[in-house]
């Protein structure tokens, strides 16, 4: 398969363009001959014009790039080794949405030949690739897995926003349905990769091991969100407690805040849909998610609380909101929390007003029906500075104190800066 890419003879194609298929797609055109296959037709013109409707990659990524983007279906049928990277959220019942992932698999089942391979990258819970998908390839195709066809998963594992460790940069987890396919399948991502691999035992390793990489971010990080609500009540600074006890060496670093996006606020819903099928309700994972999703309810109810105590009156006041998506230096709004902060106090009848540098009204309005301004105005009763922008790291005492009125609360969610000396500061 290797050399047959290599020379161009064979064809790879990914199914899914966006954070995680367009790089991918992108890196392996730089070797092979690459079909970049999505449904969004509007996408697929914005790439074929070198753009990235994700905006993580520049015009850059796509010069010297063998590959031909496409909506049309029948192209995948010229390909031999097929990724996969369509996205895996959950419906409003917090259940695995896997529409995308069958659908896909459909359209590739359809696509499949004797000899070709596909590889999974979404992130699912352990047993979703052979037990949900490899049937509607079979089914699709004819076909029989090992047999006439090879399958695989490989889990993405790159971080939003994170420009030093990119795609190339991280190891790679492999997985086959047999021993000759996970060699195959690690020779084509060794091609691209400076990092390495590490191969699994099976499928189902090597989507639990993704799955609890996330999962285990989430519950360390509730237990910091617990641990700031209990602080509060006591009076003591959450930051401060975990500086102190940092010191010791096997103290692991976790901040509280507010866990949005697409993978770390969604993926333990996943293992948590396997273990109930399987008879087992889990309980620290199911925690750790509560905790997590009741944190903009608890800064509201204190920025609410705070400003009582300054003697205003909540449904009088103006708020403004610095940053909404879902975490630093990103456009990304997906499953942002902010969202939920805004809705909290905007139940509490506090005006809020929105700034975000990196956010697109258009897409902020569309989504959640929240409109975003331009420029922040003045005569505030609190900021909350939800997101660490790099523009709002840079910001001083003297910026808040001359958007906001006379008791002027600032919420630092970030913990970005240290206590300011004439303002009512607070962080989480
Ligand atoms: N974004 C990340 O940083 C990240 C990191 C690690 C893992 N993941 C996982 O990777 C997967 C993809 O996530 P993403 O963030 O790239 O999603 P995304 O929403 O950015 O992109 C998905 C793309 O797939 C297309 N698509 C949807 N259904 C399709 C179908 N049936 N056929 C073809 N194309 C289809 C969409 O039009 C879109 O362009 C998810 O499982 C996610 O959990 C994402």
């Amino acid at each position: 398969m290797i050399s047959d890419l290599l020379s161009k003879k064979k064809l790879l194609s990914v199914t899914g363009l966006g954070y995680v298929g367009l790089p991918l797609a992108l890196e392996f055109a730089k070797k092979f001959r690459v079909i970049g296959f999505d449904i969004n037709e509007e996408r697929i013109r914005m790439m074929q014009n070198g753009i990235d409707p994700s905006e993580e990659l520049d015009g850059d990524s796509f010069l010297d790039t063998d590959i031909l983007f496409t909506s049309n279906a029948d192209d995948l049928k010229k390909a031999h080794f097929h990724i996969i990277g369509v996205p895996t959220d959950i419906d409003k019942h917090k259940v695995p949405n896997l529409k995308p992932l069958l659908a896909a698999s459909k359209t590739v089942g359809n696509a499949l030949k004797r000899g070709d391979y596909v590889v999974y990258e979404s992130t699912v819970y352990p047993g979703c690739t052979e037990e949900d998908c490899l049937p509607i390839l079979e089914e699709m195709s004819g076909l029989k897995v090992n047999e006439d066809f090879k399958l695989g998963y490989s889990p993405e594992r790159i971080v939003p926003g994170d420009k030093i460790r990119t795609l190339t940069k991280i190891l790679k987890i492999i997985s086959g349905s047999d021993e000759e396919s996970t060699q195959v399948i690690s020779d084509v991502y060794l091609s691209i990769l400076e990092e390495g691999i590490h191969k699994a035992s099976s499928i189902k390793v090597a989507e639990a091991a993704k799955v609890i990489e996330n999962t285990q971010r989430d519950i360390n990080i509730s237990l910091m969100n617990e641990l700031a609500i209990i602080f509060d009540r006591i009076g003591i600074d959450t930051r401060e407690v975990l500086q102190a006890a940092s010191t010791k060496w096997n103290f692991h670093r976790y901040y509280p805040g507010l866990v949005g996006g697409h993978c770390i606020s969604v993926d333990p819903f996943y293992l948590m849909h396997k273990a109930k099928q399987l008879g087992h309700d889990p309980q620290v994972i199911a925690a750790g998610r509560r905790v997590n999703d009741s944190i903009p309810n608890f800064i509201a109810k204190t920025l609410v609380q705070k400003m009582i105590g300054v003697g205003k009156n909540p449904g009088s006041t103006k708020v403004l909101v610095m940053g909404v998506t879902f975490k630093e230096n990103v456009s990304d709004i997906r499953n942002s929390k902010v969202v939920d902060l805004i809705h909290e106090l905007r139940g509490y009848s506090v005006k809020v007003d929105v700034v975000d540098p990196f956010a697109s009204s258009h897409q902020l309005e569309e989504e959640y029906g929240i409109s975003l301004l331009d420029e922040h105005h003045y005569e505030y009763d609190g900021v909350i500075v939800a997101v660490a922008h790099d523009q709002y790291v840079q910001l001083d005492e003297s910026f808040f104190r001359s958007v906001m009125n006379e008791n002027p609360i600032v919420f630092d969610l970030k913990g970005i800066y240290n206590n300011f000396e004439d303002l009512i500061y607070w962080r989480l």
